[in-house]
Formats: structure tokens, C-alpha cells, sequence
């Protein structure tokens, strides 16, 4: 390993974390509330009345994870290398946001698969920062007790680096993002480098990158060839050196993606890059099976979502059509 890359963790490190974004639990009126005569309901009603926040019902109440301290920060999350394996998961919506957040992850990301998933997209490259913004700020109104992390889109990191802090700045403030991900490596490095010195938190990507997938002809493995080890290898370091505080790994040969993540700093999170990184990163609905097209052959799937909500929708169906037709109707 290069002697200079231990410089910015060295700065990293003497950071301190200051973490506070607690999900507060509202209160429920008491009974002794009356009404007061001729007042109107609504007029009346007590602050803070309603039972419950709407993502409320949805949290499991003994989830497994619940003694284990949550990573709000990027710090946090650089923290946990060397310690145990991190979790990372997509979410597009409040209601996915909020599922995933329940389950324990790590971080979320508002991908831009956001655009191959749920906007009938046949690739990434449609989406646009508003698209971003929109969703990413849906995952934020579910409250994530968890590091949220949002996709700059095709074309935003290459016109300007005037457009892609504009574009980095409006995923955090408008979509509520704690930090943003972009795709390349020392080809962005640089304007990376500037981004993090103006307090934008950046996940780096590296190996297959969806957003060039016309320019590259098609998804496939990276790294099998050693003068493609070698060049993620470059990259993987101009994006520790530029400031990354991680790295995600999309289709690398398994044995570089863990050599990848012995050799630097930043955690690195695979997807489809096998076992030897420091965590794993997934497109939920490939991991529940809801799918519109293929679902990668390295995903698991933990359900069938697609056959039980086909059969869930078409019972219905059946259900009411068989109902009787009422006489005076
Ligand atoms: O957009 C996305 O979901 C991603 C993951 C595949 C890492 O970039």
C-alpha cells in the first residue's frame, strides 16, 4: 500500500462523532381529554393525537438487531471495518425506507436503479436528478435510523464540477441525503476530492458501472484480466486518496474484490464481487424476488414476491367478480 494514503485517514480518525438523529416516538393523548361543548372536533383535538406516526405499526418490536448501536454517520460506518461485516440496501419510497431501515442495515441507497426497478427503465441512464431528489426524499419522510446515501445520475459528475456540486448539494439538501455516491474512480477522483472538501460525504463505485453500460456494451464480470486487476486497483486508491469514506464493488472477480478491501482503508461493499469484502450491498427488490426483468444469478432471493402478489391480486379479483350483483343496483 502506497505510505500517502494514510494521511486523510489519520484526519478521519481524529474526528469526532456527534451523532443524534433519534426517531422520537410522539405521544398519545390521555383519556381525561374531553371536549369542550360546541367546539369543533378538529379544532379540539389535542396536539399530537394521532395513535401512531404513519411508518409506526410497520416496526417489529423485538427485531433482532435492537441492542446494536445504529450507524447514523459516515464515521461510524468507516469505523466498522475490521469489525463486522456491513449491510447496505436499496430504497426508493417511505414504505421501503422505512422496512429496511427496521431490518438493521448499515446504509441505505436511494440507487438509481431506482430507474430499472420501479420506473420500467431498461437501464439507469434515463434517470435524472429530480427523479434522485423525488425518491430520495421519500426514504427521508420514513424517518431511517441509518446512514442514507443517494445516487448522482448519469451525466451529472461529467458536464462541470460546478453542475455536479449543484447536483450533490440538492440530493442533501432537498432530498435530505447524508452523503452521495458516484460512479469511476480516478477518472472522478479529483472532482471527488473537492466535493468531500466542501462537506459532501462521497461513496466511490468502482468495477461495473450501470451508467456506461451503452459505452461498455453490456453488464459483465471486471478484474479477471490482470491488466483490469491492476487498473481497479489504481482506482480503488485515487478514491481512498480523494477522500471516499467507502467503496462499493459491483462485479468484480471475487479474489480482487477481497484483495481490493484488504489493500485500503475505506470499507469496501460488494455486490456480485463474492464473500471476501467488508459488507455486502443488494437491490432490495431483487432480494425479495419483485422484479420487472431478470434478477442477477449472485442475489439469492429471500421471496417470491412477484408469484405472491400475482396470487394475493388475482385472488381478489376472483373474489369480487364471483360477488353477487345486487337486484336494485
Ligand atoms: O443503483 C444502485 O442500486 C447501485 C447498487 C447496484 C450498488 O448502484
Amino acid at each position: 500500500m502506497p505510505a500517502n494514503q494514510n494521511s486523510k485517514k489519520q484526519t478521519i480518525d481524529k474526528e469526532v462523532s456527534t451523532s443524534s438523529q433519534k426517531v422520537q416516538s410522539e405521544g398519545t393523548p390521555s383519556s381525561s381529554q374531553s371536549r369542550e361543548k360546541g367546539s369543533s372536533p378538529k379544532a379540539n383535538r389535542p396536539k399530537n393525537s394521532r395513535k401512531s406516526k404513519p411508518f409506526e405499526k410497520s416496526r417489529p418490536k423485538h427485531s433482532p438487531q435492537e441492542h446494536e448501536p445504529r450507524i447514523r454517520t459516515t464515521l461510524e460506518l468507516l469505523k466498522l471495518k475490521g469489525k463486522r461485516s456491513i449491510v447496505g440496501l436499496t430504497a426508493y419510497d417511505a414504505l421501503l425506507g422505512r422496512l429496511v431501515s427496521d431490518a438493521g442495515v448499515d446504509f441505505i441507497l436511494v440507487g438509481d436503479s431506482v430507474g430499472t426497478t420501479l420506473l420500467g427503465h431498461p437501464t439507469t441512464i434515463p434517470v435524472t436528478i429530480q427523479d434522485m431528489i423525488h425518491h430520495t426524499a421519500a426514504v427521508r419522510r420514513a424517518n431511517p435510523d441509518c446512514l442514507l446515501v443517494a445516487d448522482l445520475p448519469f451525466g451529472e459528475a461529467s458536464l462541470s464540477f460546478d453542475r455536479l456540486l449543484e447536483s450533490a448539494r440538492s440530493l442533501m439538501q432537498q432530498g435530505g441525503a447524508d452523503a452521495v455516491k458516484i460512479e469511476g474512480g480516478r477518472d472522478v477522483a479529483d472532482d471527488i476530492e473537492k466535493l468531500v472538501l466542501t462537506g459532501i460525504p462521497v461513496l466511490g463505485h468502482i468495477g461495473l458501472l450501470p451508467q456506461t453500460v451503452k459505452a461498455i456494451g453490456g453488464y459483465r464480470k471486471f478484474g479477471s484480466e490482470r491488466e483490469e486487476a491492476e487498473s481497479l486497483y489504481t482506482d480503488a486508491i485515487a478514491l481512498e486518496e480523494a477522500g471516499c469514506f467507502a467503496l462499493v464493488a459491483e462485479m468484480v472477480e471475487a479474489s480482487v474484490a477481497s484483495e481490493l478491501a484488504r489493500q485500503i482503508l475505506p470499507p469496501l461493499s460488494g455486490i456480485g464481487s463474492g464473500d471476501g469484502c467488508d459488507g455486502q450491498i443488494l437491490v432490495t427488490p431483487d432480494l425479495l424476488g419483485l422484479s420487472n426483468g431478470s434478477i442477477p444469478s449472485f442475489v439469492k432471493p429471500k421471496l417470491n414476491l412477484n408469484q405472491e402478489i400475482s396470487r394475493a391480486l388475482s385472488e381478489y379479483v376472483i373474489d369480487v367478480k364471483k360477488r353477487k350483483k345486487s337486484p336494485s343496483s
